[in-house]
């Protein structure tokens, strides 16, 4: 076993640094994270260098969206003591061994990532860069340099690990087992629509942030669609297939109440306004202590910024190595 292999198993997750999370990263990867760091060694990254692969003209809010980011990770329980905190560019690390594997990725590899082509086509010419396509790859150096095993993340990210294994089996059967093959971890998390039963998304605003306000709770919740066929308060609901009932299971109201509200509306005796005031309540209870904890640490950036640096301390010394190690078999 090379000395560069982990004792205990490694986690490795990264998020760009896009400014104020939402449910959907709570209840989504998040959750997750927070739980993996009593099972393993984890290590999260802010990867602010993916973060300009879109909006690379306007650069001005990287960092402190980064610090907006770390803020919400440490306010829902990600414990920097645990666990090894950084952002993706104080490692030079990532960027060269990024390098190192460009040189034996076929570009039909890349090409043909699912998401590639469709965000092309979404997105326009503005994406259209070396570095679009190359997203992948830097994901796999991100997550290889730590030797991590594991990587949290949501199901939109399974094709880039399916690449990451891809290209660590090419790697290893050129130049040595040097990398383990990452596997992508799901949350077992059911798909989470937003408060307009979009897609949850920060560019449509129907997340409801961590950050939000009790106001801003009572308001989404407020315009939540419930069962379209459901027109007059004397019509029977269905909590399947409406969205309030489905964040009241999401958001843990307790089970008794849950029953007398399936039986409130299915019986038609409970109104969705009535309903809805119980389940904003809920939802100000989870968020509130986020919301407190969040404000606290975003009055003291200095103090995230320290947790970053320790962190950059604490992963440079895992990457050092692995990269060292990656540059002899590769005859470097
Ligand atoms: N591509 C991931 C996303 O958009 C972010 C990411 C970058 C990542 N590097 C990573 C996730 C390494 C897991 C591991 O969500």
């Amino acid at each position: 076993m090379s000395t560069t292999t982990p004792a205990r198993t490694r986690v490795f997750s990264g998020m760009r640094p896009t400014g104020e999370l939402h449910i959907g990263h709570l209840f989504g990867a998040l959750g997750n994270w927070v739980r993996l760091q009593d099972q393993a060694e984890c290590i999260y990254s802010v990867v602010d260098l993916h973060a300009l692969t879109t909006g690379y003209e306007d650069v001005g809010g990287i960092r402190r969206n980064g610090q907006l980011m770390v803020a919400d990770w440490l306010a829902v329980g990600i414990d920097p003591e645990r666990c090894i905190l950084f952002r993706q560019s104080d490692i030079s690390e990532h960027s060269e061994l990024a390098a190192m594997l460009g040189m034996i990725t076929p570009l039909s590899w890349l090409e043909r990532v699912p998401t590639y082509k469709g965000q092309l086509q979404e997105l326009g010419e503005s994406i259209d860069t070396f570095g679009f396509l190359g997203y992948p790859l830097l994901q796999t150096a991100d997550i290889i340099l730590y030797k991590a095993t594991e990587v949290p993340v949501g199901q939109d990210q399974l094709p880039h690990l399916e690449l990451a294994r891809e290209i660590v089996r090419r790697f290893n059967n050129f130049y040595g087992e040097v990398f383990p093959e990452p596997q992508a971890r799901l949350a077992d998390v059911p798909l989470i629509l937003g408060v307009d039963n979009r897609k949850m998304s920060k560019s449509y605003g129907n997340a409801i942030t961590l950050g939000s306000s009790d106001d801003e709770i009572d308001r989404m919740v407020g315009s939540m669609i419930t069962d379209p066929q459901r027109v007059r308060k004397s019509d029977p609901g269905r909590p399947e297939v409406c969205n309030v009932w489905a964040y009241h299971n999401l958001f843990g109201t307790p089970a008794p109440e849950l029953d007398v509200i399936y039986a409130g509306c299915t019986s038609a005796e409970l109104g969705c306004v009535q309903d809805k005031r119980a389940l904003a309540a809920t939802i100000k209870d989870v968020i509130r202590p986020i919301r407190e904890r969040r404000a606290a640490f975003l009055e003291d950036p200095d103090r995230i910024e320290d947790i970053l640096a320790d962190g950059a301390r604490r992963a440079k010394a895992i990457a050092g190595p692995v990269l060292a190690e990656a540059k002899a078999a590769m005859g470097l």
